[in-house]
């Protein structure tokens, strides 16, 4: 619709079916920009419910049957296959629901909407209010930790988990405690400790619903006895007697949280005066996008810089973070380049 037949309809002088669509507008329709919101939230919620993984794993599914399966009201459940058929994620014949080529990339990448619509929700439903100057000082936004550590497990498995294996399997020492900081629900510290039997590990993070589901995962693992869950500030790290033990430091998607600069290499100095025999960081990352287009952002991309940008927290480049290392009191052995998503980085720091 252009400028002038919207005023034209605003003001009764034309009828809603007699509006001229724009000749050669390539740009999603407005009604599949409000579809696609809509089943972002279903993603999330075909996600929790074990939908996805049943199309995945089953290639087809009755979304009544589905319902009375899972204890879900079957009108809720089969809008929910619709919001995701709107948008051709999913063909839905009534109530069978099948995946469509689309639905496979939604299934790989589940993890990021999840992260938005459940984890991000209360922010972007509060970004007018995070916008406005007056309100941003102290903890003026929301978000809920713990379905961010849920929607991070997996969004670390397909980014990271690789990289990170390469980079332990490669480790010239044999460590005995690795400390995870910003460790959310536990995920790392559990799977360093199932990797190498005979290690230790603590947890460092600042949210505490995040470190009761990690305490429960390492109770239901048998692994509690292993593993030990601290809630603190990382920027700003008590001195405790267990961290003279670590050998291996891990941090992985909160780093960003160490900047600005100045507060970065005074971190960076604070984990090597807390943790003093550490011999390794790995330290995995985003990094903030340069240089592309609005209309070529890709998955997670915009919701992730944006989100920074309403929480007022600064993400640096590739270059922000080459620059603070030395000064921090740490050696860059080697960079691995990810770019998966949000130009994911690990850093390897001794
Ligand atoms: C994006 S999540 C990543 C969780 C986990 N490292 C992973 O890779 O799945 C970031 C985590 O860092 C934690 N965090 C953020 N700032 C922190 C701080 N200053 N001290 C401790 N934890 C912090 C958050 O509570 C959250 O659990």
């Amino acid at each position: 619709m252009t400028r002038v037949a919207a005023e034209a309809w605003r003001t009764g002088s034309v009828a809603a079916d007699e509006i001229p669509e724009i000749a050669g507008d390539t740009s999603p329709s407005v009604a599949a920009i409000y579809n696609s919101a809509v089943a972002a939230w279903a993603i999330a919620a075909a996600w929790e419910a074990g939908a996805l993984d049943e199309l995945y794993n089953r290639g087809e599914l009755d979304a009544v049957d589905f319902a009375a399966r899972h204890g879900l009201d079957a009108g809720s459940t089969v809008g929910m296959f619709r919001a995701l058929s709107a948008v051709g994620v999913v063909e839905r014949d009534d109530i069978t629901i099948r995946p469509t080529e689309k639905f496979y990339e939604v299934y790989r990448t589940r993890s990021f909407f999840h992260w938005l619509s459940k984890g991000s929700a209360e922010l972007f439903r509060q970004m007018h209010h995070c916008m406005k100057i007056e309100n941003r000082t102290g903890r003026y936004w929301e978000r809920d930790s713990a379905a961010i550590a849920y929607a991070c497990r997996e969004i670390n498995e397909l980014c990271y988990d690789s990289t990170f294996w390469y980079a332990v399997n490669r480790l010239d020492f044999e460590f005995d405690v690795v400390a995870d900081l910003g460790c959310g629900s536990g995920g790392r510290v559990m799977d360093m400790l199932l990797r190498y039997p005979g290690t230790r590990g603590i947890g460092i993070d600042i949210a505490r619903p995040a470190l009761e589901v990690a305490r429960q995962k390492m109770d239901a693992a048998g692994l509690a006895s292993r593993a030990e869950f601290i809630e603190a500030d990382v920027l700003d790290l008590p001195t405790r007697p267990e961290f003279g033990e670590v050998d291996l430091l891990t941090c992985f998607m909160m780093g960003h949280d160490f900047w600005p600069r100045d507060n970065c290499v005074e971190t960076l100095r604070g984990l090597r005066r807390q943790f003093p025999h550490a011999r390794r960081l790995l330290l995995g990352d985003a990094t903030r996008t340069v240089g592309v287009a609005d209309q070529d952002l890709g998955v997670f991309t915009l919701g992730f810089e944006l989100a920074h940008q309403l929480m007022d927290a600064y993400l640096p480049v590739l270059s922000d973070w080459e620059s603070v290392f030395e000064e921090g009191g740490w050696r860059l052995i080697r960079t691995h380049r990810i770019e998966m998503a949000v130009g994911e980085v690990i850093f390897e720091l001794a």
